[in-house]
């Protein structure tokens, strides 16, 4: 693994190859639910306006979310800015030296703590992402049931066992592992011939790398339809800031109504006609999301938050600076 990461493995990305686990810890969370591509814009440009754990940390929440938008997943955002208050805070500005430690700060899980943790200091903790398990489970042919967390526990013992003994190869034996699961042991179409774990795979010489791994339980996606109000005026467009809890929390949106009836109602007291917009379908974690956009220019900006409740107007050629979520940014952009 160690010697396949060294000459297959993915090289010269820049969090890649440093131990401050500033940057590296914002790699990792980065990396959590985004493609490496993506990421690659956003981590220069976070690095450049918050270049070290004091400057985010004292940054207000609205700047790290308007850093982070388009990113998806704004919770990583929040849970950013706590944590590096937490290291301000409880641990004079420096990331603990631990993975035991650093899974204590918010939004570092036990294997986000694992990767910070073998990068920056070579630890011997070993992580077990989706992809990692996918790797895992295959290569030892483990086809206990991961639902039952008691076979997840085992499958973590595994894992350990699995570490190579010397701390200098921790960094490449990690990173190797994720790429493998990135790049080769794909979940439809794992390419074993290119694995480095072929011959000792279990998975492979049974001829069903498929089977693994085993979960039974199964995510109940529920569907929420909604309509948005799309009011512009002067240049500018009219924004909401959605609650502190809940899907896009505290991030800027248009209005939201729950029925068309609702919509109606709006615009007949603003006394304007609505266009409809092609409808967007926003898949989140619990559950597939229509929106129904509706614009309307105004001629007037009086009565609208008397119809609609608190929010602001931004500039259309402002709205980099607010935290927007990805399909509205999306919409107002294009
Ligand atoms: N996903 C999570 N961490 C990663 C890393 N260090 N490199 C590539 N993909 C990742
Ligand atoms: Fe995955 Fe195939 Fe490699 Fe086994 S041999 S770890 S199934 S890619």
């Amino acid at each position: 693994m160690v010697a396949w990461q060294r000459s297959q493995g993915r090289h010269g990305l820049p969090w890649q190859d440093q131990r401050d686990p500033y940057r590296v810890w914002l790699s990792e969370i980065m990396l959590q639910q985004t493609q490496v591509t993506t990421v690659l814009a956003y981590y220069a440009r976070f690095l450049q306006r918050f270049p070290d754990v004091a400057a985010l940390a004292q940054a207000p929440l609205d700047d790290v979310l308007a850093a982070w938008s388009g990113l998806g997943y704004y919770s990583r955002a929040r849970n950013l800015h706590r944590c590096a208050q937490a290291v301000m805070t409880a641990h004079g500005g420096r990331f603990p030296a631990s993975a035991e430690q650093l899974a204590l700060l918010p939004g570092i899980g036990r294997s986000t703590a694992a990767a910070i943790a073998a990068f920056c200091f070579g630890e011997r903790a070993a992580i077990l992402d989706g992809n990692v398990k996918r790797v895992l489970t295959r290569a030892l042919g483990f086809g206990a049931d991961l639902a039952v967390a008691r076979h997840e526990r085992e499958l973590w013992v595994r894992a350990c066992e699995l570490l190579p003994p010397a701390a200098a190869d921790m960094p490449a034996y990690t990173q190797g592992l994720m790429d493998l699961g990135a790049t080769v042991c794909l979940a439809r179409r794992p390419n074993c011939l290119l694995c480095p774990l072929q011959g000792d795979c279990v998975a492979q010489r049974e001829g069903m790398p498929q089977a693994y791994p085993v979960k039974t339980r199964k995510l109940k996606r529920t569907r929420r339809e909604h309509w948005w109000l799309w009011l512009e005026h002067a240049g500018a467009v009219w924004l909401q800031q959605r609650p502190a809890t809940g899907v896009w929390a505290g991030l800027w949106s248009l209005p939201l109504l729950d029925d068309e009836a609702a919509l109606d109602a709006v615009t007949r007291r603003l006394q304007v006609h609505a266009e409809p917009q092609p409808v967007i379908e926003h898949a989140l974690t619990h559950f597939d999301w229509t929106l129904h956009p509706r614009r309307a220019v105004l001629g007037s900006a009086a009565a609208v938050e008397a119809a609609l409740g608190p929010g602001r107007w931004t500039a259309l050629d402002a709205l980099d600076t607010v935290g927007l979520p990805a399909p509205l940014k999306k919409l107002l952009t294009s």
